[in-house]
């Protein structure tokens, strides 16, 4: 039997955008996996964040590999920006992609790891088609756009479902959930198959967001074999 990791993935959306540096080193210091950079653009999602240069600035100083979320629209035009800024994984919705296939192509061609994304009301089958392509599939557990919402229990059959949808095309890919994860929420997305966790408010909404991490970690591993 192999031990199984959960990966925590903190979102910065929810730090103090006065001191980033600080929150990144806070996290990094209580074991987190990845950084979590959501890239919004006020048109596919109704909220506007950050473009390439704070993802450039972040990569500057995190010690650990940036996992950028793109909720843009049309991702085929731009998403060599993020590349070239240093991101490690980049992950675009299948709903935003005019050539999705493409555009994870371009996203391995240049080396960094390939993700798709699918929002709460976006079927499965819609990324049936580039499963083998991808080394993560993120599945949105709230309407993305902000932090801070309600987890959505129906993500939890469409995490089982994105893995079975990989054991049958005989692919490994990771499956990384959004939204709404906390104490609560770990257990049951790792039960159904998810192994990397972004957490926002429930780390960096919290007094002391490293135990936070942690907590969330455990939890998240409880609920493997479950
Ligand atoms: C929402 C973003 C999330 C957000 C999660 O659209 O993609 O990454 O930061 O925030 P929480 O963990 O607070 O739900
Ligand atoms: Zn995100």
């Amino acid at each position: 039997m192999t031990t199984e990791e959960v990966l925590i993935a903190p979102s910065i959306l929810s730090a103090d955008f006065a001191c980033l540096g600080a929150g990144i080193e806070t996290v990094e210091a209580a074991g987190a996996d990845w950084i979590h950079v959501d890239v919004m653009d006020g048109h596919f999602v109704p909220n506007l964040t950050v473009g390439p240069p704070v993802v450039k600035a972040l990569k500057r100083i995190a010690a650990v590999p940036l996992d950028v979320h793109l909720m843009i629209a049309n991702p085929d035009e731009t998403v060599r920006w993020y590349l070239d800024a240093g991101a490690d994984l980049v992950t675009v919705h299948a709903e935003a992609c005019r050539d999705l296939a493409g555009v994870l192509r371009t996203i391995r061609e240049a080396g960094a790891r390939a993700g798709v994304s699918i929002k709460p009301n976006t079927p499965v089958d819609a990324i049936a088609g580039v499963i083998g392509s991808v080394d993560v599939v993120l599945v949105m557990s709230v309407e993305p756009g902000f932090g801070g919402q309600a987890f959505m229990q129906e993500s939890l059959a469409k995490i089982a479902a994105v893995r079975n949808l990989s054991r049958s095309a005989g692919v490994d890919v990771l499956i990384e959930v959004d939204g709404g994860i906390d104490q609560t929420t770990a257990p049951l997305v790792t039960a159904a198959g998810a192994r990397m966790l972004v957490a926002g408010s429930a780390v960096f909404g919290r007094p002391d967001p490293g135990a936070a991490l942690l907590a969330i970690r455990a939890a998240g591993l409880s609920g493997i074999g479950s």
